[in-house]
């Protein structure tokens, strides 16, 4: 049989065409080869912005924070803001110039965080909540981990019925204006004692969430309400340790002349029930640094996380303050 070149030609396009998509077919398609490897601990690069060191309850979080990277082998990069938003928005810019893997950030208040939220975004950093959250929308950040402070503020707020029997005089003295913490436990406290018409919150006054504040504070409201005072609500410990030193410089007996609930149950919480001097706190857990990391590096591998980790808290009185006192880990 004679073959003609035409047809040759075909033939021999025909033959290379079998074989090159018959190889193509047998070779692994694209999208089953993984661009980007899993991370391990050891691969993840962190940027936490920490707020400051504003009360026991924060040297807890960062020495958690710090204790579980180290334990990990994360390479972290701690910012302390020196309780200055301005300073959180430079760390987290500096975060996103230095490419880490994951942001992690303490928001010291709830609002003005969507520019340098968005920057991150845009360079694909995901941002984790920790601790506080930021007035944003969702899809600004993965993740919050961390406590319910409405609740705790509810929690507060039962236990100063039981202590006034429903009835008598509170100061308030609140956390950082405009954090999460602060808006969260003055609004729990009130969807409470607002049922009872004869509880009177007589002065709300913020002390930064630090003992020296606390007590300023309280010296001024003590010169202006004196004995009138029947009770105080301290959104955290420090606040309350201020508050009960002012009290005493006062004359009256904290924990019994002014009745004293607070929020973090930290050792020193514990240490003054079990002088007398405090009547409750409410937990806010600080340890969050492992469960951090444990998210952070999820995220990183591109896995779904539910959005709101939240702590599991309760709270303390007098009576188990020695027994328990030694099993605190902050
Ligand atoms: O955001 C948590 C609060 O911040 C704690 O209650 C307080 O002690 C801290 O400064």
């Amino acid at each position: 049989m004679r073959i003609s070149s035409t047809s040759l030609y075909w033939l021999v396009i025909l033959g290379y065409l079998v074989i090159f998509t018959g190889c193509a077919a047998a070779a692994p398609s694209r999208e089953f080869i993984s661009e980007k490897p899993t991370k391990d601990y050891e691969d993840l690069v962190v940027g936490f912005a920490q707020i400051g060191a504003e009360s026991e309850w924060r040297s807890a979080n960062t020495a958690s924070i710090k204790e579980a990277a180290d334990q990990l082998g994360v390479e972290l990069k701690f910012s302390d803001a020196q309780q200055k938003q301005e300073n959180q928005i430079k760390a987290v810019r500096s975060f996103i110039a230095q490419q880490v893997d994951v942001i992690g950030i303490s928001p010291v208040v709830e609002t003005g965080w969507r520019d340098v939220f968005q920057e991150a975004k845009d360079a694909a950093i995901p941002i984790i909540l920790v601790d506080r959250q930021a007035d944003v929308p969702d899809n600004f950040y993965v993740t919050y981990i961390g406590s319910d402070f409405e609740e705790e503020g509810r929690r507060a707020g039962r236990i100063m019925v039981n202590l006034l029997n429903g009835q008598g005089n509170i100061v308030e003295l609140v956390g950082t204006i405009n954090s999460a913490p602060a808006n969260g436990r003055y609004s729990g406290f009130r969807q409470i004692t607002g049922d009872y018409p004869d509880m009177k919150i007589i002065a709300s006054r913020s002390g930064d969430f630090t003992r020296a504040k606390g007590k300023e504070v309280m010296d001024e409201l003590l010169k202006r309400y004196g004995a009138d005072i029947d009770a105080i609500y301290a959104h955290n410990d420090d606040m309350a340790i201020g508050a009960i030193k002012a009290i005493e410089e006062y004359g009256l007996k904290p924990g019994q002349d002014i009745k004293i609930v607070s929020v973090d149950a930290a050792r020193l919480a514990f240490e003054a029930m079990i002088a007398g001097k405090l009547n409750a706190t409410v937990e806010c857990n600080p340890l969050l640094g492992p469960r951090f990391f444990e998210l952070a590096l999820k995220v990183a591998n591109g896995e779904q996380v539910p959005k709101w980790i939240k702590s599991e808290e309760t709270v303390f009185f007098p009576d188990d303050a020695a027994a328990t006192l030694p099993t605190r880990k902050y």
